[in-house]
């Protein structure tokens, strides 16, 4: 499959200057058991050894999961590397987003990822990709016949989760923060130059894949029931990139504390990070239902692109 367009599409999304003034927001109410990416990076493939195992060695990805940010990327990527036929890429590289890697060429690409078996497929997940400008076209020249996976959620619930994630890290970094409400909303009107707004408009996004590469090379994962559910969304994923099926209901198990699934495997459990589970603040329900009614036609359009609909509320 040659890659659609060699002129690339440029998405000129508007950076959001956040002003300076400090505000309390309420946080507390709801406990988001969907908020599995990691702010920071978790173990995901053992080790890599210092010396590589025999008969192993380093290839490009076969397969990479482009996003989207707060999709629960880290949770599928952590799922499938239950296979055994899987070598995940502990690290995300960007290497498609940033110029400087990208100079490099595709070797110093394939050395950053995990020694594998000729048997596996190696895979690797960089959640940025989804909404970037220039990773379509760059991953085309490189493997035009690659699978790429995307993992997509409730547009504004990503919206909140984003905005959570950005909100303890500037806490954590003693940078002053705001309530959603003040990002959300500007002069009356809903603030669509948000970026986390902008992330949330999976049809723009997703036009610019499908310039590159076709809809059957794109499997989209529905991060809502990897989540409650994960064995069946695993499953379809097994069968997307031929894998035989290996991954079975006892790798999982449900921690009703974290209210939601870890993983069983290799005789090792794993549950994800602890930020994963971080309370989402309660959004005025004004704003809330003005950002709903805005993503909802943003959503319909890319329900008839992709010739599937999710259940968003
Ligand atoms: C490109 O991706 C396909 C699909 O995963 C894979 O079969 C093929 O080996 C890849 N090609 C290269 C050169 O990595
Ligand atoms: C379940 O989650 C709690 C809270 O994060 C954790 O302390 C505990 O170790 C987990 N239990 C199992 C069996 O994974
Ligand atoms: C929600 O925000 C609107 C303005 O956008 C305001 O009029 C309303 O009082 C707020 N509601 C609550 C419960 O704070
Ligand atoms: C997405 O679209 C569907 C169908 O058009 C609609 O019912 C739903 O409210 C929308 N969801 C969001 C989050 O906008």
């Amino acid at each position: 499959m040659a890659c659609f367009l060699a002129s690339a599409f440029l998405l000129v999304l508007q950076t959001y200057a956040a002003p300076t003034e400090l505000v309390q927001a309420g946080f507390g109410i709801t406990l988001d058991s969907m908020d599995l990416d990691p702010g920071l990076p978790v173990d995901v493939s053992g080790d890599v050894p210092s010396s590589p195992p025999p008969g192993t060695s380093k290839r490009a990805p076969h397969s990479i999961i482009i996003g989207v940010r707060k999709g629960g990327t880290r949770a599928l990527l952590e799922m499938l590397d239950i296979h055994p036929e899987v070598a995940a890429a502990a690290t995300e590289v960007h290497f498609f987003d940033w110029d400087e890697n990208y100079a490099k060429g595709f070797e110093w690409y394939r050395d950053l990822m995990p020694y594998s078996y000729p048997n596996q497929i190696t895979v690797e997940k960089t959640p940025g990709y989804f909404t970037s400008a220039l990773a379509p076209e760059r991953i085309c020249a490189m493997n035009s016949s690659i699978k790429l996976l995307l993992i997509l959620r409730d547009p504004s619930e990503r919206v909140i989760s984003d905005y959570t994630q950005v909100y303890f890290n500037r806490l954590e970094n003693h940078k002053p923060v705001q309530a959603i409400e003040n990002l959300l909303v500007r002069n009356g009107a809903l603030n669509i130059r948000y970026k986390a707004i902008q992330r949330s408009l999976y049809d723009v996004h997703m036009r610019n894949w499908l310039r590159h590469f076709p809809l059957e090379q794109i499997h989209i994962v529905d991060g809502d029931a990897l989540i409650r559910d994960p064995l069946p969304e695993l499953q379809k994923v097994e069968r997307f990139l031929n894998l035989p099926p290996r991954i079975v209901s006892s790798n999982f198990y449900f921690n009703q504390t974290k209210g939601f699934y870890c993983i069983r495997s290799d005789g090792r459990e794993r549950c994800l990070h602890e930020s994963k589970g971080r309370p989402h603040p309660a959004v005025n329900s004004t704003v809330l239902q003005q950002l709903r009614t805005y993503l909802q036609e943003h959503n319909r359009t890319f329900f008839r692109l992709v010739k599937r609909t999710f259940d968003w509320q």
